[in-house]
């Protein structure tokens, strides 16, 4: 693709924002809007290029904003409409888009649509969501479980039926296969993007359909007792359905009602199931988000063999993109170490695709260990003691080393790190070579050379530590050297023709060092290297 005709969400940088947990404003250890607004200045240093917020709107807050009790309001918590209207004017100000978080697959119960819906079985509402006789011993109509744990089902008193959630009772999930809900969630969209909102990161949108007989899903042969329980049985008529496609190509039109708007899709699927949701004359989501890199096992053969899958795998004209964190998964820094994150960080922003950052992890933060009586999440109340809480990758953003951390002037709703008074933006902005110069200086270069945004990608070697890999548009070539290990690397890994320069060393000290056939490489670290444009690679 030639540079000039890309759009701003393939050659820009998304920083994902908690907002629970990224400034608190008004005194009450939650992190909110206004808030937000007060820390764009630091996104806009960064070079980041939209942000994508976590939901804000009316919530009981049973999955912290993931159930939404009304769609087209701000939960008081964060502020009101007037300040998110006003976090998109100052954003845009600032040449900054901002994407909402879309939950269409289920409401809260607190939801008027529900609450009318289950008030009786011929209220107008009823076909809204998911309603089914019990079984013939009174049990759930079939096997279908929670994601958070326990049946999918939830019996209703009131009308002796039961409704279905795929997460937790709390957030029913709404009938996709009724277009009055179609048209709704489109009006929702539509509410937003008439307020200025570049687009949605869509909630759990593989969810969306189910199985119309309600067949139960089948037996899951590798299960291992003590697992999460979800995984006892295969989805398979509970998410992925072929028609879950025409329900996102219907929202992708009302995107493409107005200019420059852009619809991501969270859907956890292996890669040759997740490309589908391009659609098939990409008419789906402008991308599946790509979660390969969460699990991943960090050796070089193994991320190359990764990448060379995914790029495989993409339609032609899908358009990649790369996470390394987020609110549902531990913290990349205690996944594979500081050391690694910076070479993660180098990865991130140099393979071909759009890359998301997780709020914080440009300063390294860690996992938080959360004790029994600070526990909020509910998956990990569902399902205790597993491993699975999300807690530890939620609490407030290390700003400072004054009183929680600089996040709020009282105790925040979940503890901050105990390292925040080392770790914080501000001693890794006086340190030139910390992790956050680092990502501004790979920031820096993903403007100013193409070939990191537009480029082609070429891998070329995958061996013990060291992945090296190409991007190239015209005579403009970078190698990208990793050492994924803590041993120098050093070899003729590429033939004496090459020659070029390094514009960037993870450790940054090397910037401007002649290459000429080798690349030396110390344990941990990451080149990025200008090859002279006469040189083949
Ligand atoms: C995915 C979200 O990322 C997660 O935080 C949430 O709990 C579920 N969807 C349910 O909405």
């Amino acid at each position: 693709m030639a540079g000039g005709s890309a759009n701003w969400w393939q050659t820009g940088i998304i920083y994902q924002v908690y907002p629970r947990s990224f400034q608190d404003s008004n005194h009450d250890g939650v992190g909110d809007l206004r808030g937000i607004i007060q820390r764009l200045p630091y996104l806009v240093e960064l070079g980041i290029d939209a942000i994508w917020l976590s939901p804000i709107f009316k919530s009981p807050m049973a999955d912290f904003g993931y159930d939404i009790a009304d769609y087209t309001d701000v939960d008081p918590l964060f502020g009101s409409l007037e300040d998110l209207d006003d976090l998109i004017t100052e954003a845009h100000r600032y040449q900054l888009k901002v994407i909402l978080d879309l939950v269409p697959n289920h409401t809260s119960d607190q939801h008027p649509w529900f609450v009318e819906s289950r008030a009786s079985r011929d209220n107008p509402k009823r076909e809204w969501f998911i309603w089914r006789e019990p079984a013939a011993d009174g049990k759930p109509p079939n096997n279908w479980l929670s994601e958070f744990g326990g049946s999918g089902w939830e019996f209703d008193s009131n009308t002796n039926q039961y409704y279905y959630h795929t997460f937790l009772s709390a957030q029913p999930d709404l009938n996709w296969r009724n277009p009055a809900v179609r048209n709704a969630i489109h009006e929702v969209m539509r509410f937003w993007l008439r307020r200025g909102a570049d687009g949605f990161r869509v909630d759990a949108v593989w969810y969306l359909i189910k199985d119309d007989q309600f067949r139960d899903n089948p037996l899951n042969p590798d299960f291992c007792p003590g697992g999460l329980p979800r995984d006892a049985l295969i989805p398979f008529y509970t998410a992925d359905l072929p028609e879950v496609h025409d329900a996102i190509s219907g929202m992708r039109r009302v995107i493409d009602e107005f200019p420059n708007r852009v619809l991501l899709g969270e859907i956890y699927l292996p890669i040759e199931r997740l490309v589908a949701y391009y659609g098939r004359d990409l008419e789906g989501v402008h991308f599946p988000y790509n979660f390969a890199l969460l699990t991943a096992e960090w050796k070089a053969r193994s991320l190359a063999g990764l990448i060379d899958n995914y790029e495989a795998a993409l339609p032609a004209a899908g358009w990649p993109n790369w996470v390394l964190g987020n609110h549902d998964r531990p913290r990349l820094a205690s996944r594979i170490g500081l050391d690694q994150a910076r070479i993660a960080a180098m990865l991130l922003m140099t393979l071909r695709g759009t890359p998301t950052l997780y709020y914080g992890d440009e300063i390294g933060m860690q996992q938080v260990p959360i004790m029994p009586d600070q526990v909020r999440d509910p998956f990990e109340k569902n399902v205790p003691g597993i491993g699975i809480g999300r807690d530890g990758c939620r609490p407030p953003m290390q700003w400072d080393g004054s009183k929680s951390a600089g996040f709020s002037d009282v105790d925040p709703w979940l503890p901050v790190a105990d390292n925040y008074q080392s770790e914080n933006v501000v001693t890794f902005q006086e340190d030139k070579r910390s992790l956050y110069w680092l990502y501004r200086r790979l920031i820096e270069f993903r403007r100013k050379y193409a070939a990191l945004t537009v480029g082609s990608y070429k891998p070329l070697v995958a061996r013990g530590n060291l992945l090296l890999f190409c991007r190239e548009l015209r005579d403009e070539r970078m190698l990208i050297a990793l050492n994924v290990g803590p041993e120098p690397i050093s070899g003729p890994f590429l033939g004496s023709e090459l020659s070029g320069h390094v514009l960037l060393s993870s450790f940054a000290d090397r910037e401007g060092e002649k290459v000429r056939g080798n690349i030396d490489l110390r344990g941990n670290e990451g080149l990025l290297v200008m090859v002279n444009p006469s040189d083949a690679v």
